[in-house]
Parts: structure tokens; C-alpha cells; sequence
């Protein structure tokens, strides 16, 4: 695989307009920002470029709507935000009101860098998309890695790539079905595997464990018992805290009553996979332990935050849910790297590579 350009490979940008493509999809509740962290966790770019002179136009996603605007995934909220930060860069509407950007067309794309003197990627959360403003304008214009993808990177392949041993991966989260290629190809590279979350009902399934009126997905049962008999080690819960048939809180072993539901692993299995954690030298941690929202089930993810921040390994963490619990512990600053993607931080765990980053690697000054 050839390097992918940096920013210093732009040359002289003073007096360049350049393309950013941001990942400024932030959660939002009822028109505010919520959590400002992939905004911030772009300004380090967006003040490199400025500070040598170029003027900067940033480009994003925010939400799913279909090919077309709608007002409630409008950049404007993210756009206030943005002028407070970064004055004077520009911002464009939201890619996604327009069917070309996930539809790929070399037509939007050619409207995306009318004007445009080079393109930067710095949207590592979603560098997995082959999207028309990911893939699209490295292939005319000089391209570089913005300084957050070029960190994210760094961070996700070393673990790929030379993790310090024992490697253990935390994963949780409610669907298996959306981490099941990540699940398998991280059992090749950790020494072992501790899954939480709701995803564990479906391994507990697939042990033949009833598992009351959690959540689960049928269709994934195969799947994880070929994973379980896989002769790797996966550490699944000892007990789970949830609701009884009746509605109380109550912790059940892992064959939950009739009517029972789980709502989060309970205080056995947080002190085993706390000490699972401390015992390891790199811990990746994608998912929550359970529903953390709910104070009465956020003790699994509070207690595995805080095993991030209190071992010594180095520990990366990513996905937007597991970073807004660690966030919501204030335990933000205590682990080695926040990754701003979610799904791109699984891909490239699980393929070493993205199509944003291939992309790159093709541009004219690669
Ligand atoms: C994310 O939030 O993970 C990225 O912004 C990608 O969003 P998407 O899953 O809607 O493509």
C-alpha cells in the first residue's frame, strides 16, 4: 500500500481555498448540540491550514436524511457552533440533502470542489463510506490527511499492527448483527474477547441460556456459536442486573427467569472485566455495558470507564456511545485515544484499511 499524503504534501497553501470534509455529525437533541466533540476534534486541521494562509470551507454529514433537506439535520446549529470556534470558515449544508453524495456522483462532486484548489479528509467517523465528498476529490485535486484521520490512524493500525500484550477488546452495545465482522476479526488479533452490552443476550442464546425478555437477534444465534466454539477466549458476563417480571430491579445469574430483562451486566461481571482490564497492556473498548442512560443500569459502563482510566495499558476507545459514557464519567481525559468513529474505528480494526483512505492514497500529489 503507497503513503497517504500528509498535510505538509499540499505544498504552499496561502491564498488556496480548500475543501475540509469533516465528520460534524454530532448528537443533537431538539436543535442543540449535545456533545461538541467531533467539531473540536477538527480544529487542529482547520487552524493549521488557516494559520498558512488558506481560506477553508468544511463539508459534512449530519443524520441520515434521504437525498433530500430536511430542517431537522440542517447545519445551521453546527455552523454557530463552528463560527465560535474557527471564525471565518465556512461551512456548507448538510451532504446528505443531496442523493449524490451517498449515491456517489461524479457530478456533485464536481459542484463540491467547483472552485476548490485542494481537499483535506480529516472525517475519520466517516472515512468507511464510499461517499462522493470522501472518494471524490482526491482523485482531481492535491489531497492530504487532516492531523485528525493522520492520529486516527496511527492509533487504530498500531493496534492492528503491534499491539503490546495481552490485547483485550471490550465490546458491547445492543446489535451483534452490526459488529459481527468486527467481532471476528478481532478474535484474530486480541488475546481475548469480553463482550457485555445487550449483544451478550444473543451469545447467551446461543449457549442455550434463557434469557427472559432481553433484547436479542434470533438470526445471529449461528453466527455466535460458531464465534464461541471459535477456541478463542471470549469472556461473556457472570450476571446481569435488569428488570424482574413484576418491574423491580433485580440481578439474575446468566439464565434470567421468565419475564425477566437485562439491562446491564451486574456487579460480578464489572469486577471480573475490571479486572480483565487491568491486567492487559492494550484494551480497545467499543459499546456500553448497558442501558447507561438509565442511572439504575449504569454501573457495568461506569465501572469499565473507569478500569480504562485506572489501568495502565494503553487504551483506546471508540464509538460515539462508548465516548459520551466516558464523557458523561468526566473519565474523557484518562484514556490514551478518544476516536472520533464509531463503525470507521471497527472497519479499520477489522480491514486495515477505508475506502476515504484509499481514496487519498490515489491522489495526483500521492
Ligand atoms: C458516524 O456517526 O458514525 C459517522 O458520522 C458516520 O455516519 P453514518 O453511519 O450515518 O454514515
Amino acid at each position: 500500500m503507497g503513503a497517504i499524503p500528509v498535510l505538509d504534501q499540499l505544498g504552499d497553501v496561502r491564498g488556496k481555498r480548500v475543501l475540509v470534509r469533516t465528520d460534524f455529525n454530532v448528537p443533537m437533541d431538539d436543535g442543540r448540540i449535545t456533545d461538541d466533540f467531533r467539531i473540536r476534534a477538527a480544529l487542529a486541521t482547520i487552524n493549521w491550514l488557516t494559520e498558512r494562509g488558506a481560506s477553508v470551507v468544511c463539508a459534512s454529514h449530519l443524520g441520515r436524511p434521504k437525498g433530500r433537506p430536511e430542517p431537522k439535520f440542517s447545519m445551521e446549529p453546527v455552523r454557530r457552533r463552528l463560527a465560535e470556534l474557527a471564525p471565518g470558515v465556512d461551512l456548507m449544508e448538510n451532504l446528505r440533502f443531496h442523493p449524490g453524495e451517498e449515491g456517489n456522483d461524479p457530478a456533485f462532486v464536481a459542484n463540491l470542489i467547483d472552485g476548490v484548489d485542494a481537499y483535506v479528509d480529516d472525517a475519520f467517523g466517516a472515512a468507511h463510506r464510499a461517499h462522493a465528498s470522501i472518494v471524490g476529490p482526491p482523485k482531481t485535486l492535491p489531497s492530504a490527511m487532516g492531523l485528525l484521520l493522520q492520529k486516527e490512524v496511527e492509533v487504530l493500525l498500531g493496534l492492528r499492527e503491534q499491539p503490546k500484550r495481552p490485547f483485550v477488546a471490550v465490546l458491547g452495545g445492543a446489535k451483534v448483527s452490526d459488529k459481527l465482522g468486527a467481532v471476528e476479526a478481532l478474535l484474530g488479533l486480541v488475546d481475548s474477547l469480553v463482550i457485555g452490552g445487550a449483544m451478550c443476550f444473543t451469545f447467551f442464546a446461543a449457549q442455550g441460556k434463557p434469557i427472559g425478555e432481553s433484547l436479542w437477534e434470533p438470526d445471529q444465534v449461528a453466527t455466535c456459536k460458531r464465534l464461541l466454539d471459535a477456541g478463542k477466549t471470549i469472556h461473556l458476563p457472570e450476571d446481569i442486573t435488569g428488570l424482574d417480571a413484576r418491574g423491580q430491579y433485580a440481578t439474575f445469574g446468566t439464565r434470567l427467569p421468565e419475564g425477566a430483562k437485562g439491562f446491564d451486566i451486574g456487579p460480578g461481571s464489572a469486577a471480573a472485566f475490571t479486572d480483565i482490564i487491568m491486567e492487559s497492556r492494550t484494551v480497545f473498548w467499543n459499546g456500553p455495558m448497558g442501558m447507561f442512560e438509565d442511572d439504575r443500569f449504569a454501573n457495568g459502563t461506569r465501572t469499565v470507564a473507569q478500569a480504562m482510566a485506572d489501568t495502565k495499558a494503553f487504551t483506546v476507545v471508540g464509538g460515539g456511545e462508548s465516548a459520551a459514557a466516558l464523557a458523561q464519567f468526566g473519565l474523557e481525559d484518562q484514556v490514551d485515544h478518544v476516536s472520533t468513529g464509531g463503525g470507521a474505528s471497527l472497519e479499520l480494526l477489522e480491514l486495515g484499511d477505508l475506502p476515504g483512505l484509499a481514496a487519498l492514497r490515489g491522489a495526483p500529489n500521492a
